[in-house]
């Protein structure tokens, strides 16, 4: 069965504590959270002290997707304010195999996302190292956006990457994911599907998570 991720950045800020409670009583499996530089992409969100804070109120694992430069520096940092899943981009990663153990190290699951330009065949070498691919089906940065649909292509392939590695690495989608998309992605071998905009400007929240997940049944 397909894993939901709602994406808090299209929660409300000013009633987070709300927006976490709702997640908490909703069929969603994590809570996705969107770290963002102003250098990586261009947008700036939030941080480790946000994250902690959000720790102490949340019943689910914290995926979090950095869209920063040097994530290496902020792994430990990451680890300690709470992520249990930590996303660094192959994009802005020199030396992605070490920030990938380094990941492990500090007692969370690796992830690697790539922009909609990245083909997955660039991560052969280090499949085995990842615990999560994120692919990334609009470009970074904002939420709300339309989604890429050679993005199907893309889950095929690596799907097939993982199959023959033997590695249990999950696939994840993350931008423009709808209610109308959600099956035809799982069909083609998505197992984790973020969406923000979707749950976020629904009138009701938690109903929309109950129907995203029971199209991936
Ligand atoms: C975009 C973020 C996404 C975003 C998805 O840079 O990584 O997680 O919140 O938002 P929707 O589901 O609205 O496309
Ligand atoms: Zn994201």
């Amino acid at each position: 069965m397909a894993l939901i991720a709602p994406s808090l950045l299209s929660a409300d800020f000013l009633n987070l504590e709300r927006d976490i409670d709702m997640i908490n009583n909703s069929e969603a499996d994590w809570f996705h959270l969107d770290v963002m530089d102003g250098r990586f992409v261009p947008n700036i969100t939030f941080g480790m002290p946000v994250i902690a804070a959000m720790k102490k109120k949340a019943k689910k694992p914290f995926d979090v997707h950095l869209m920063i430069v040097e994530p290496e520096k902020y792994i430990e940092s990451f680890g300690k304010a709470g992520a249990d899943i930590l996303s660094i981009h192959i994009e802005a990663s020199t030396h992605l195999h070490r920030n990938l153990q380094s990941i492990r190290a500090n007692g969370m699951k690796a992830g690697v996302a790539l922009n909609p330009h990245t083909p997955v065949e660039q991560l052969v070498d280090v499949i085995n190292d990842i615990d999560v691919v994120c692919i990334m089906s609009v470009n970074p940065g904002f939420g709300g956006q339309q989604f890429i649909e050679r993005t199907y292509d893309k889950i095929k392939r690596l799907k097939q990457l993982i199959t023959e590695s033997g590695a249990p690495t999950l696939i994840e989608i993350d931008g423009g994911v709808t209610l109308q998309n959600i099956e035809q992605l799982i069909a083609a071998g998505a197992d984790v599907l973020v969406a923000g905009n979707t749950v976020f400007s629904s009138p009701d929240p938690q109903e929309t998570i109950k129907r995203l997940k029971a199209a991936g049944k």
